[in-house]
């Protein structure tokens, strides 16, 4: 089954990457969002991105400029009518993942794949909520979109091999390199990502080594581009607590428990980058 016409849920620091890097591999677009000041901000931060690849010369004023035209905001979830692949990337929540496949079902053509972005929830859960549950799997992307070349493809016990095919053709025409994982909390990327992250955290929590020697030991010894403190705060601690709860959760598996510290920064607002303080100032 080919793509074509590709629907994103959530316009978003992640669903709108998914639209623009669609957008510009040729395939028409429709992004919604729940209200139109998070449409128009999505839209924008859109435009914005494009603005920048044409600076760094990845793509031309003409580049932009059909993606853009390709690219459909609405507010009505009715207008994915006739999507052949619809990706959500509405907020960590899988109540909301959940209703939204409901949802979806009702609306998108039978043939219609439904994915979703999450970085650790159940995808069969939300698959459960459809009348194809073959034709659900998780489509994880890596931020910010349009540079980070990797899709992690995630399949259930109920995906079939046509769901997968069609999801590896559509990622490679996007320009990803695919990987694929099993359904189970932080897929390959986070399993592995989380634990170190925690690691370093409780380093850090031990007075064993400063941040900056933390990182630096990492960026230095083994050639990392950030060191896991660097990219925790690039993440959001927000998100790092949230998949490594969801882990501990279905593992119990002392590894991924939040260490206190994370959990006291959360618990301050203070996220990483996008809050203006993690374990780095960024202000
Ligand atoms: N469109 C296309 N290309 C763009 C672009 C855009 N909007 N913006 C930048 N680029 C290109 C630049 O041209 C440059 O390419 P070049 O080296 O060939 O010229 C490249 O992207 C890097 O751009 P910059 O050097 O200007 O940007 P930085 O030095 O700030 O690096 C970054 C950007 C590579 C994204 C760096 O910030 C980074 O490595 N961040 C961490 C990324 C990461 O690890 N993400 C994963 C987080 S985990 C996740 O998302 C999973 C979830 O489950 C939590």
């Amino acid at each position: 089954m080919e793509i074509k016409k590709v629907g994103v849920v959530g316009c978003g620091l992640m669903g709108r990457g998914i639209a623009e890097v669609s957008a510009r591999a040729g395939h028409d677009v429709v992004v919604s969002e729940i209200n139109q000041e998070l449409l128009d901000k999505g839209l924008a931060a859109i435009n914005a991105s494009l603005t920048t690849a044409v600076g760094r010369g990845k793509a031309t004023e003409a580049d932009k400029a059909a993606a853009l035209g390709r690219i459909k905001g609405t507010i009505e979830t009715g207008n994915f009518k006739d999507c052949d692949l619809v990706v959500e990337a509405a907020v960590e929540n899988l109540e909301l993942k959940k209703k939204v496949f409901a949802d979806l079902d009702k609306i998108c053509p039978e043939h219609a794949i439904l994915a979703s972005n999450s970085s650790c929830l159940s995808i069969l859960d939300m698959a459960m909520m459809t009348k194809k549950p073959d034709k659900v799997l998780g489509m994880h992307f890596f931020n910010p979109v349009p540079v980070m070349r990797g899709l992690e493809l995630v399949k259930t016990i109920l995906t079939s091999d046509e769901t997968l095919k069609a999801a590896d053709s559509f990622g490679k025409s996007i320009g990803k390199t695919v990987f694929t994982a099993q359904d189970a909390p932080g897929f390959i990327t986070n399993r592995l990502f989380i634990p170190f992250a925690l690691d370093a955290i409780r380093l850090l929590e031990a007075g064993f080594a400063t941040k900056e020697d933390i990182d630096q030991a990492i960026v230095l010894g083994l050639n990392h581009p950030m060191g896991p403190l660097t990219l925790s705060d690039y993440v959001g601690l927000d998100t790092t607590y949230f998949i490594a709860e969801a882990m501990y959760e279905e593992f119990k598996d002392p590894r991924y428990a939040p260490p206190p510290l994370l959990k006291k920064m959360v618990t301050a607002g203070q996220f990483g980058r996008k809050s203006g303080k993690g374990f780095y100032d960024y202000k």
